[in-house]
């Protein structure tokens, strides 16, 4: 006979691996996409040197050569084309960055925003 006490404790472990294989089941694409915006994030800050331009509070950057983000929000198509094509004295970072960082970084700042 298992004692009462351990029934308990292992009733409460396996609600525990209940919940976590929930979450796991309901919501792949969060834990996928949040590795992507922790990439995002740092191209943001490094290789796509946006922090030196843009205000992003999530970034902690301050600048403002460009737009403040937090402010004007923009949707992901706007970020994805501004990166690629570049935009008034924004570069155009076709070629700097791979389509896979600026598919990343415009992730990034479309979340960061939201
Ligand atoms: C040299 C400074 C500079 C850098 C670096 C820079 N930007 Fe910009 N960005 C600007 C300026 C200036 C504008 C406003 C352009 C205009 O509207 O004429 C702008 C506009 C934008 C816009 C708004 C586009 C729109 O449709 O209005 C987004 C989004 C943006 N930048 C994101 C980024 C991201 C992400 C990065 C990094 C990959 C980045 N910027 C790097 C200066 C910069």
């Amino acid at each position: 006979m298992i004692p009462n006490f351990m029934k308990k404790k292992l009733q409460f472990i396996l609600y525990i691996k209940l919940i976590f294989f929930f979450i796991l089941v309901t919501n792949p694409q969060k834990l996928f996409a949040d590795e992507i915006f922790q990439k995002g994030r740092e191209i943001f800050l490094e290789q796509g040197t946006c922090a030196s331009c843009h205000s992003l509070s999530d970034a902690v950057s301050q600048a403002n050569i460009g737009p403040n983000l937090d402010e004007i929000r923009p949707d992901l198509n706007r970020i994805v084309l501004a990166v690629t094509n570049g935009i008034g004295v924004m570069p155009a970072f076709e070629g700097m960055l791979s389509t896979e960082e600026i598919n990343a970084v415009s992730h990034y700042v479309y979340k960061a925003t939201e």
